[in-house]
């Protein structure tokens, strides 16, 4: 996709659809019209109000947009959009047709200060869709009402917007029609040229895609080695700056992590213990060094404790916290040139399936993990607890300063906070707030939650040192959480995301189909950025 700024004004660029971001302050009306009794009364402005930008188009088309906007009684405000069209003669007469797309925005997000972030990638979602749907390939988009410091990260959203948008998951579907046309060109128009910059919008939908397409990709053609192949493809991209180990069933025996070998037990397909490190290549400030931990169960029937026929529907999902941290790998590699970042990045995968076969371990049976404590498995359908717990144990190896886990881990917290919202725990506030932060300009929504030392005793277990579910009903989404806390290291500040609602969808929104979403992505990296020695004190 190309993208180009104009110092230009959106009747003089030759895109197939302009794009006008229009709020109900920056709106004025057309016209104000006589009335009977002699006094000019403004039109309303929620049916007329027309854009400056689009007064002056208006006039070089003749009057056209005024009369087609009336007809949409189109409202400027968050999130509605109209297209209108009009028409511009060649030189025989014909007429050739100009769309324009009104892309209603909050004041807020054309403010000086705050940007709203992911009201432009809603934007260019929506402008891509319509494009496509008028046969367009070339967009224009103006951010003339935009205070020029903010354009670079704008357009940066735009792009991340239009990207993801023509995501579409076609492996399995015979019709190569399902390949439509894509957007050849993005154009922003602008009142000052930018000094370039580093925009990393391709980097990171890279990384969005990569994890798109394994959590979307059928679960027995996404087993525990296509992980393993997918996390060797990335290390082998990389050129040098990511190294891949390996813990086989035997390896995984000699180091004790007899949680995940538990859970392990009643599938027919390996599990393993992948551990990437990416090292960047420049010093570039404070190096911290960052664990990222990934539940990779690639299918979560539940085991003996077995869900139901439509419980494990979306099971195949249950991999997306470690297709989470590919992506995140993915983004690094293709920004590495551009704009790299400089943490040493550890990506650490337990993978695995949950399955039942005569060796399956059994509800009431007791696993050791690799930090040495005992889990009474009382319900094998908690398994995510169980294969992190030696995940997180091992990064112990790592002396990591950050650790960050995610995982599809619990129904409980979709109750709580439904399909949009991931929950968000951590044992230092500070971290907690630089991942809050990344994920609000991430548009990724999430939400924290207590790590409740209260409910501990919930799964103190009778005959081991713990327990892996509360056998009360109660708060499931923090009592996984403060399970997974029993084995982070000592003295390493630890957040726990749990995106078992935002993870895979059965919705979509403006830059997001249906299935698998890619979630976390844009938030660790972000994260990342931001990540610094001051940050974490
Ligand atoms: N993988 C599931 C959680 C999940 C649910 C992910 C819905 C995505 C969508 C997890 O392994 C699980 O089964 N959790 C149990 C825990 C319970 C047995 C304590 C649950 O949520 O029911
Ligand atoms: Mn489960
Ligand atoms: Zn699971």
């Amino acid at each position: 996709m190309k993208i180009s700024f104009h110092n230009s004004t959106i009747e003089n660029v030759e895109a197939g659809l302009r794009v006008l971001p229009v709020t109900p302050e920056r709106s004025s009306p057309l016209a104000k019209r006589p009335t009977s009794k002699g006094r000019a009364k403004t039109i309303t402005e929620s049916a007329l109000a027309i854009p400056v930008e689009l007064q002056e188009a208006n006039k070089t088309f003749n009057g056209q947009l005024a009369a087609k906007l009336k007809e949409t009684r189109f409202r400027a405000r968050a999130g509605k959009r109209s297209t209108v069209t009009a028409a511009r003669f060649d030189a025989r007469g014909l007429p050739i047709p100009v769309s324009f797309r009104l892309s209603g925005v909050s004041p807020d997000a054309l403010s000086p200060s705050g940007i709203h972030l992911d009201e432009w990638r809603q934007l260019g979602g929506d402008a891509a869709s319509a494009a496509l749907g008028l046969g367009v390939e070339v967009i224009a988009v103006s951010l003339r009402q935009v205070n020029k410091r903010h354009h670079e990260a704008i357009a940066e959203a735009v792009l991340e917007g239009v990207d993801l948008s023509q995501y579409r998951f076609t492996k399995f579907k015979s019709a190569k029609s399902a390949e439509g046309p894509k957007i050849r060109e993005v154009q922003f128009l602008v009142r000052e040229m930018p000094r370039r910059r580093a925009i990393s919008a391709d980097a990171q939908t890279a990384g969005v895609r990569l994890t798109r397409d394994l959590v979307n990709t059928p679960p027995s053609d996404m087993n525990p080695s296509d992980i393993l192949g997918a996390a060797r493809q990335i290390a082998k991209d990389s050129r040098g700056r990511i190294k891949l180990k390996v813990f086989d069933r035997s390896a995984l025996q000699k180091m004790k992590a007899g949680s995940l070998l538990a859970v392990a037990r009643g599938s027919d397909e390996p599990a393993y213990l992948i551990h990437l490190v990416y090292t960047p290549k420049r010093k570039l400030g404070t190096r911290l060094t960052v664990a990222l931990v990934g539940k990779g169960v690639t299918f979560d029937s539940g085991g003996l404790s077995i869900k139901t026929g439509h419980g494990m529907m979306e099971m195949k999902c249950d991999m997306a916290g470690a297709a989470c941290c590919l992506g995140v790998l993915r983004a690094l590699i293709e920004r590495e040139k551009s704009n790299p970042i400089g943490h040493e990045i550890h990506v650490v995968i337990p993978t695995c399936e949950n399955m039942i076969n005569g060796r399956a371990v059994k509800p009431g049976d007791v696993a050791r993990a690799m930090n040495g404590k005992t889990i009474e498995i009382l319900n094998t359908d908690a398994e995510g607890r169980l294969i992190l717990a030696d995940a997180l144990a091992y990064t112990e190896k790592i002396n990591p300063d950050v650790v960050i886990d995610v995982a599809t881990l619990t129904g409980a917290v979709v109750v709580a906070l439904g399909g949009d919202y991931a929950g968000l725990f951590a044992n230092h506030d500070p971290l907690a707030d630089v991942i809050s932060e990344a994920a609000e300009e991430a548009g990724e929504c999430m939400w924290q939650l207590p790590l409740a030392a209260e409910y501990r005793s919930h799964i103190d277990s009778s005959i081991a040192d713990l327990k892996n579910i509360s056998q009360s009903s109660g708060p499931g989404a923090i009592i996984g959480a403060i399970f997974l806390q029993e084995f982070v290291p000592r003295d390493v500040k630890w957040a726990h995301i749990d995106i078992a609602g935002p993870a895979f969808w059965t919705k979509s929104n403006e830059y997001t189909p249906a299935g698998g979403t890619g979630y976390g992505v844009r938030t660790l990296l972000r994260s990342l950025e931001k990540l610094n020695a001051l940050t974490l004190k």
